[in-house]
């Protein structure tokens, strides 16, 4: 299948099609996802947006929002004293979705939801149990790895910290470490600057690290953990600043020891981590031109790039393994920008763009390069957080 995919992308490659700065991928079959999912970060009552997925990609009429059992919140923007919004948590991955399990943060009532996935019906969303503390206040993001079954949780506010839970067969969450990670805020957190922006596991099986993204140099931008043997050694924290970069975003990986960050000082930044300790680290900077807040990533397993999305301004730009920018999709909804964002089998991306009056997906086909719909979701605000896909992404470098 790697194989196979690699072959394809490589005879496209001498192929060279189009106005496409890389190389475009071409499915004679091609998959799509079969639902869509975002949260509305609402307070009182948290929900997840499900929307079903057709045979072309595009979406239907989203299901009935399911609610977490929690509360969302909103961050302060410190340079104004208004609530936060769009963008509200200064985060990616306020939802993660891997196998059937979607998880979900509640940062107005400090806990983590899991819900299991019906693969019949992926619009169908059972809360397993309740939703349990994060052991810190204002989580942002979560992730969770298939191979430690270890979910960890980044808390934003005036306890911030790292929190893992083991996660057993039938979906219960057990707290097995928490460590501060020392920044001065306040709950509900002022930001953006010197907010937690993203958690994700890197690395490959048997070989992962637990990765903490910090907008600020000062700060500490990238705060790194080892794990092995289904646990995070929490406390064997390597703090570092990528040379270059301003405000670390959202994580993308694009192989297996290299990242994509989203930094809204410059646009991006590619992090190759070198053998044996995080400590050591070499970076590509990439400068967007034009870009204002370039915050989410998301790697596309068939272009083997990542695509980066800016809060204010309504594209999608392409980065390859070398940093360099690709195509650029120009988006014509009339939307101010795009937050979260997700890349899905096929050749899709599926953005939110939350703004006030209303939600909105925005799917774009990989393939083309073209934006084919925009789902407008009143039902959800400014508020609104996150973007996942089921089935998740098969990512294999
Ligand atoms: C995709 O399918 C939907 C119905 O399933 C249809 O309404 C829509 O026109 C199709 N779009 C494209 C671009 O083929
Ligand atoms: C925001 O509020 C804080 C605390 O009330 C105050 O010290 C600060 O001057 C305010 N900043 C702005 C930009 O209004
Ligand atoms: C990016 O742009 C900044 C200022 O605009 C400049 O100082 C820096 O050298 C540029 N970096 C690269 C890698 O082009
Ligand atoms: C990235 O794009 C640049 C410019 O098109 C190209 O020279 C470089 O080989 C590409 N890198 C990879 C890894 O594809």
């Amino acid at each position: 299948m790697h194989f196979q995919n690699t072959l394809t992308t490589a005879l496209l490659f001498l192929a060279s099609m189009g106005s496409r700065t890389f190389a475009a991928p071409h499915h004679k079959h091609r998959h799509t996802p079969k639902a869509v999912y975002f949260m509305t970060n609402t307070s009182p009552n948290n929900a997840i947006i499900p929307i079903p997925v057709s045979s072309n990609g595009t979406l239907h009429a989203p299901g009935p929002a399911v609610l977490t059992g929690g509360h969302g919140s909103r961050g302060v923007v410190a340079a104004t004293n208004r609530t936060a919004g769009p963008d509200a948590l200064f985060s990616q991955g306020a939802i993660r979705v891997v196998d059937n399990y979607l998880f979900a943060v509640n940062a107005g009532s400090n806990t983590l939801s899991l819900f299991q996935i019906d693969p019949s019906n992926p619009t169908h969303l059972t809360l397993l149990g309740a939703p349990v503390s994060t052991y810190g206040e204002f989580p942002v993001s979560v992730a969770y790895s298939r191979s430690l079954r270890l979910a960890c949780v980044a808390n934003a506010g005036r306890a911030n910290s790292v929190a893992c839970f083991e996660v057993s067969a039938d979906g219960v969450l057990k707290n097995v470490g928490v460590k501060g990670l020392g920044l001065a805020q306040t709950t509900p957190p002022r930001g953006p600057p010197s907010t937690v922006s993203d958690i994700l596991f890197v690395g490959e099986e048997g070989d992962q690290r637990l990765v903490v993204t910090i907008k600020g140099v000062r700060t500490g931008a990238m705060r790194s953990f080892p794990c092995a043997r289904g646990n995070c050694d929490l406390e064997r924290e390597t703090a570092t600043a990528p040379m270059g970069a301003g405000a670390l975003f959202g994580i993308s990986p694009i192989r297996s020891d290299t990242i994509v960050v989203a930094d809204p000082s410059v646009g991006a930044a590619t992090i190759r981590f070198q053998q044996g300790p995080m400590s050591t680290i070499s970076t590509t900077i990439t400068n967007i031109t034009g870009q204002v807040a370039t915050c989410w990533s998301a790697y596309s397993s068939d272009t083997r790039t990542v695509f980066v999305t800016d809060a204010a301004v309504n594209r999608i730009v392409e980065i390859n393994y070398s940093g360099k920018v690709g195509t650029i999709v120009e988006l014509k909804n009339g939307n101010a920008g795009n937050t979260d964002v997700v890349a899905a089998d096929g050749g899709w991306l599926y953005a939110l763009s939350a703004r006030i009056g209303g939600a909105a997906v925005v799917v774009v086909d990989v393939e083309t390069m073209r934006e084919v719909q925009t789902l407008r979701v009143p039902e959800a605000g400014v508020e609104s957080m996150g973007m996942q896909v089921w089935p998740a992404q098969s990512v294999g470098f």
